[in-house]
């Protein structure tokens, strides 16, 4: 058996402005995983793959599956670039604890986990760059204008800075962050949030444009605090990225309840993290001091709260 898995992932900043060529920030999540198993499949159907997920309850052979069930989609995609199966028969069976439809990326994660493990078990493992051009594919699949920033970060498994048609960067830090990951407990739709901002900019492409170009300024700068290390400084860029993204009305009553509540704590910024309306929020959080910080957005009715650490 071939078993590879995906990290989730969150937004630091530039949500949005992305999918309209301004760059943006984003770091794996590590404690959230997606995982997929590959296995050979004795008395199976030659040529096919026996597809079944724990996450979305879906179970069928590959061939008789819509191409347009992303599952299916990054499966043939994979073992397309790998030149079939060679009258093999083979189990894909996937697994993910990164909740869907939350802005963690759990759609790419899938993708990238799939990917990575059909190609291992062909003994052709993908690099990251042929795994995020697959996952792309099926990212497109969730919303028909992906900017491609989460199969990015999450088949380099790296804090990018990411613009759209463009190499990665990936990007080391010059200390420690810490960040407070908290759900809302609504759950939200990157396609629909994409919409709703993609009808405001046919609606006045200037102004949008304009807080476009404001918010990939706040995303230059703090690049540049993120690799000085200057973690007390990126809290305020957030801050100000969220005040755009409430402009752009992907905010959401429950999001900015949690995040004042994170300021209130002594978070150094806040935002939403993802497509927004709904899904979760991030803070950035003095080093070894999230607890009061968690606290306080548990008592602002966060349905779920975690912690994770970017590290030189
Ligand atoms: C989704 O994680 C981020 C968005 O900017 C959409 C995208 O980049 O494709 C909202």
């Amino acid at each position: 058996m071939t078993r590879a898995a995906a990290p989730g992932k969150i937004i630091l900043l530039g949500e949005h402005a992305v999918v309209y060529g301004r760059p943006a920030i984003a770091v794996p999540v590590r404690q959230l995983q997606a995982v997929a198993h590959v296995e050979h499949l004795r008395d199976g159907r030659p040529n096919d793959v026996l597809i079944e997920s724990r996450a979305t309850g879906l179970g069928g052979w590959l061939s008789e599956m819509s191409a347009d069930e992303p599952l299916a989609r990054i499966t043939g995609l994979a073992l397309d670039r790998l030149g079939g199966l060679n009258g093999r028969s083979i189990t894909v069976r996937v697994e993910s604890e990164i909740p869907i439809a939350s802005g963690l990326g759990s759609s790419a994660a899938v993708s990238v986990a799939v990917a990575r493990a059909v190609s291992s078990y062909i003994g052709r493992p993908f690099d990251p760059a042929v795994v995020s051009e697959l996952a792309f594919e099926v990212e497109k699949l969730h919303h028909g204008t992906p900017s491609g920033i989460d199969n990015t970060v999450i088949a380099f498994d790296r804090p990018v800075y990411f613009v759209k048609g463009s190499a990665p960067e990936t990007l080391t830090v010059g200390a420690t962050f810490d960040f407070l990951i908290a759900d809302s407990g609504q759950a939200s739709s990157t396609a629909v949030a994409v919409a709703h901002v993609r009808h405001r900019w046919e609606a006045d492409r200037a102004a949008l444009e304009r807080v476009f170009d404001a918010i990939g300024g706040l995303v230059d700068r703090a690049r540049t605090v993120f690799q000085g290390g200057r973690t007390k400084e990126l809290g305020p860029l957030m801050d100000e990225n969220q005040a755009h993204l409430e402009w752009l009305g992907v905010s959401s009553p429950d999001l900015d309840r949690l995040i004042r509540a994170a300021r209130a704590a002594g978070a150094y910024g806040a935002k939403l993290s993802g497509g927004g309306m709904g899904g979760h929020m991030i803070a950035a959080v003095p080093e070894g001091g999230a607890t009061p910080i968690v606290e306080a957005v548990q008592a602002a009715g966060a349905a779920h709260v975690l912690t994770t650490r970017v590290e030189p």
